[in-house]
């Protein structure tokens, strides 16, 4: 049977009725890619999840169409969220495609142009705060609580159940679920999310297991790790610049149920693996996406994760969000040449000799 999306293929896991529009643009489905060089280089059985191939380029496709879909169940006309740039490129699309007004609220000179582009294109009204992502969303909580607009920012329940699916996707290609699932963690709201996931589908019978889940804050935004909010929070990962999670609790309680953690990674453990799964796998994820593959090279190091181990990393976003951001990660900048045969041979002589 073909697939039609992430609503009609796990509607049996999902709070849907008849009345719920059949809203898809092909989210879900996504690759899980064994990473061979990085399994073998770490001693472990690792596995990518590419959540940067959904149709907006990253995981929140799979919240946001069930919490679209049901908007407009709702019959609302208007929707709204803050955002750090995936949230309102995924909103703008699905209200695009619902025929719903957009509105998305962003923290002003910290959202990547891949990302503003897509909210701009797709046809959302943007709003660029002169705050954090931590000052948008309370902005836009009180906004939707006193007016006629849905907030579908993760606190949305809807979006927590459309994410979940992540979870299922990888028991279904694994057979089971793995030892470990390493994810970033900004508003929390996924990791919340795939916990919820992977205890659902142990119950209903499709694996027996369930993993330690790992999440992983970016340090100068580790409001977790730290134990209270980040004020002002700072990391080259714009998507996790975030200092007070709305589900940081949720997050704990998944982390300490499952015998997990919640860690952190610095910027420079952040850009070194986001170079690795470029260089070493073929996959380009955003720099908050390698924040997973960072936290498990450093549970590696301090003896936390077994030899053998098979871990998941989640991807959650596309690295072509952001070129501005790999362009600066790595020293070496395109060669300009005459236009000539000779200057292009010399070239890559002096390449192979380097
Ligand atoms: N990775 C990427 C690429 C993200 O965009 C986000 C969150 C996360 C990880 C963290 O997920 O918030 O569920 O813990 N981005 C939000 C946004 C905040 O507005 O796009 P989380």
């Amino acid at each position: 049977m073909s697939y039609s999306g992430l609503i009609h293929h796990y509607r049996s896991f999902l709070p849907i009725n008849e009345e719920t529009p059949h809203l898809t643009l092909h989210e879900g489905d996504t690759p899980l890619i064994r990473a061979n060089r990085l399994s073998e280089e770490l001693g472990i059985d690792l596995y990518l999840k590419v959540e940067g191939l959904n149709p907006t380029g990253s995981f929140k496709d799979r919240g946001m169409v069930l919490a679209i879909a049901k908007a407009a169940e709702a019959d609302s006309e208007a929707v709204i969220c803050a955002s750090t740039g995936n949230t309102s490129a995924s909103a703008a699309a699905y209200a695009a495609r619902m025929g719903m007004r957009c509105i998305v609220v962003i923290p002003d000179g910290h959202v990547a142009l891949g990302k503003l582009s897509q909210a701009v294109i797709y046809g959302a009204e943007v709003l660029a705060v002169q705050g954090n992502f931590d000052q948008a969303l309370e902005i836009v909580r009180e906004i939707a609580e006193h007016h006629p607009v849905t907030l579908v920012n993760s606190v949305n329940p809807y979006r927590i159940e459309g994410q979940k699916t992540g979870a299922f996707e990888v028991c279904d290609r694994l057979g089971d679920a793995p030892d470990v699932l390493a994810i970033p963690v900004g508003n929390a709201g996924n990791i919340s999310a795939y916990w919820k996931g992977f205890k659902e589908y142990q119950e209903a019978g499709h694996s027996a297991t369930l993993p330690r889940m790992c999440g992983f804050e970016a340090e100068g935004a580790a409001a977790i790790v730290r134990g209270e909010r980040v004020e002002q929070p700072e990391t080259v990962a714009t998507a996790i610049r975030i200092g007070n999670p709305a589900s940081w609790k949720m997050a704990v309680d998944a982390a300490e149920e499952s015998v997990g953690k919640i860690g952190s990674v610095s910027d420079a453990e952040i850009l070194d693996a986001y170079r690795d799964l470029t260089r070493k796998e073929g996959v380009f994820a955003e720099a908050a996406s390698a924040a997973s593959l960072a936290g498990v090279k450093k549970l590696r190091c301090s003896g936390e994760l077994a030899q053998g181990a098979r871990v998941v990393c989640v991807l959650t976003g596309n690295g072509l969000k952001d070129p501005a951001a790999a362009m600066e990660a790595v020293p070496v900048k395109p060669k300009v040449l005459p236009c000539e045969r000779e200057a292009v041979l010399q070239a890559v002589k002096e390449g192979s000799e380097a």
